[in-house]
């Protein structure tokens, strides 16, 4: 079948701690199964041509998760790139993020960051992590920027929605056709709630840590399937 590759797929990556569960596992060693997963699906998708990938990795809600696990979720960047950051580089991959890195630790921050600079000039993948990202506290933060430009120039500034966009973290980015959410949950989760508006939704039962190319193969055939069905009409 002729692929229609989608320009941004996003990604909500569930099932990390079931994963582990039924390996007798720690929680901790699904997320960092699922790391690893990070890397091979953002080759897979460089090497099929999608411009962008968002991996939902930390959520504003996750704060609230036992200590420990929190904890190790702020480590997992650090030992992610470390092992994989050249790795991305040389294979054109951008790094970039969305979310509000200052509740991080120092050490993560200066992680993503590092990360993020020393892949500015690729033109490859733009591999976007999603990390203490919540999409209300997004449209929430864009609307009170909005607000303030309306201060600064002393009117109601004319806005529409590529104004509003532009607000948004996700600013520059193309628009996402198809979000994925992998472990069988039928939610969006405060993911990219605006950015999602016209996107095709595929949800599976694998658990992120197994959620393999040929798998983000089949998504992307379905993908294509429904938008030839709305070619059609
Ligand atoms: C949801 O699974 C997953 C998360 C809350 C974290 C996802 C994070 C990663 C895959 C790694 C991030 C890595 C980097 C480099 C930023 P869950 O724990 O809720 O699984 P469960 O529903 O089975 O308990």
């Amino acid at each position: 079948m002729e692929l229609n590759i989608p320009k941004h797929i996003a990604i909500i990556m569930d099932g990390n701690g079931r994963w582990a569960k039924k390996r007798g596992m720690p929680r901790t060693a699904g997320h960092k199964q699922g790391a690893e997963n990070i890397r091979k699906i953002a080759i897979a998708c460089n090497e099929l041509g999608v411009q962008a990938l968002t991996c939902y990795a930390f959520s504003t809600e996750n704060w609230k998760r036992p200590e420990s696990e929190v904890e190790y979720l702020c480590k997992l960047p650090k030992l992610f790139f470390h092992r994989y950051l050249e790795e991305l580089r040389k294979n054109n991959i951008k790094v970039t993020f969305l979310g509000e890195l200052d509740r991080f630790p120092k050490e993560t921050r200066n992680v993503i960051e590092t990360a993020v600079e020393k892949t500015k000039d690729n033109t490859g993948l733009i591999l976007c992590l999603a990390v203490n990202y919540g999409s209300r506290r997004e449209i929430m933060l864009a609307a009170q920027q909005y607000a303030s430009t309306c201060l600064e120039q002393g009117n109601v500034v004319d806005l529409d929605e590529d104004m509003f966009a532009s607000y948004l973290m996700t600013n520059g980015m193309p628009e996402v056709d198809l979000m994925i959410r992998t472990s069988g949950e039928l939610r969006i989760s405060n993911f990219l709630l605006w950015q999602l508006a016209y996107a095709e939704f595929i949800f599976t039962p694998i658990a992120w840590p197994d959620f393999t190319k040929e798998e983000l193969v089949k998504a992307i055939e379905e993908y294509t399937l429904r938008h030839r069905r709305f070619g059609g009409l």
